[in-house]
């Protein structure tokens, strides 16, 4: 695999970061994860509008500007071909000479890294089978509309309802559902969707946005309102989306079945037309 570091494409084994990064000693930096169907980038503009926002609530200046990271990320799909995949961006604060938590003096430039996943579509069995996920306290920080690396409270509570049985955890703060930890919230009452608003509670989306954009465009009854748990647990259907998973349907939550324990009328209508909206991007790429 070839990765980007620091203005290079390098193999992956050849790519060295310094133990001074503050990346590494502090988790201080941002990152994006962007897919690439039929090698085009999907909404790499907003994911660049939320990368800019990432570095701004941080304080870290933009290495690159948009010209150049779109080469950085096409050069990066050029050299590892393959059929749908995603790209994950880093950009760290980068390595001051010694460790403080201050900031580094403004000549010590930023890491950048950049490299290509595949993304696995997921056999229609586990699709229909859907996710169970777990409500846990939203442990998290108060700024979570940043995409910072830091993601020791995403990773345990992850880790949690893996360990619990499941494959997400739904997060709840001061008795609201406020997204999963690596996804975008859905519940549906009564036909009409609801996602809570974008603000420091949740991270903007990309996939969210577009979900969004779908149902309006197909005048789908959607809401962007806060969901008291209660309504997340009395639900009919339940979503949850990602840039890697798209939209995933909970079919079990907290260990009871959601709606008849399927994914529900909505979420099919809502996967056809996101798999149609891919398709026609790859009939875009295709030329
Ligand atoms: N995570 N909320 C959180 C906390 C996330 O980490 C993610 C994505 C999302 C969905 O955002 P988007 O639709 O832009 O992917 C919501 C990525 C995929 C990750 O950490 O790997």
């Amino acid at each position: 695999m070839i990765v980007y570091l620091n203005g290079s494409f390098l193999p992956q084994d050849e790519a060295r970061v310094s133990v001074l990064d503050r990346g590494f000693l502090f988790g201080d930096g941002v990152y994006e994860v962007i897919p690439a169907y039929g090698g085009r980038l999907l909404r790499l503009d907003q994911h660049l509008d939320r990368l800019e926002h990432s570095l701004d609530g941080l304080r870290i200046r933009n290495p690159c500007d948009r010209a150049r990271w779109r080469e950085i990320l096409e050069g990066l799909l050029e050299r590892n071909p393959g059929d749908d995949r995603s790209v994950y961006l880093q950009v760290t604060r980068g390595a001051a000479a010694k460790r403080d938590h201050a900031f580094p003096p403004p000549e010590v430039e930023p890491t950048v890294f950049a490299m290509v996943t595949p993304i696995a579509q997921p056999d229609p069995a586990s699709v229909e089978r859907g996710v169970h996920a777990f409500t846990y306290d939203d442990t998290r920080w108060s700024r979570c509309d940043i995409k910072a690396i830091t993601l020791l409270p995403n990773v345990l509570l992850r880790q949690q309802a893996i360990d619990a049985g499941g494959q997400e955890a739904i997060l709840i703060r001061d008795g609201l559902a406020t997204e999963g930890a690596a996804s975008n919230l859905f519940i549906v009452r009564n036909g009409v969707m609801t996602t809570p608003p974008k603000d420091h509670r949740v991270l903007p989306g990309i996939t969210r946005d577009l979900v969004v954009e779908i149902a309006q465009a197909n005048d789908l009854p959607l809401v962007e309102a806060d969901i008291p748990v209660a309504d997340l647990l009395a639900a009919d259907e339940v979503w949850l989306t990602s840039s890697t998973k798209e939209v995933m349907a909970v079919t079990e939550l907290d260990g009871r079945p959601v709606g008849d324990g399927r994914p529900g009328p909505v979420w099919r209508r809502m996967h056809v037309l996101y798999q149609d909206y891919k398709a026609r991007l790859r009939e875009v790429a295709a030329g």
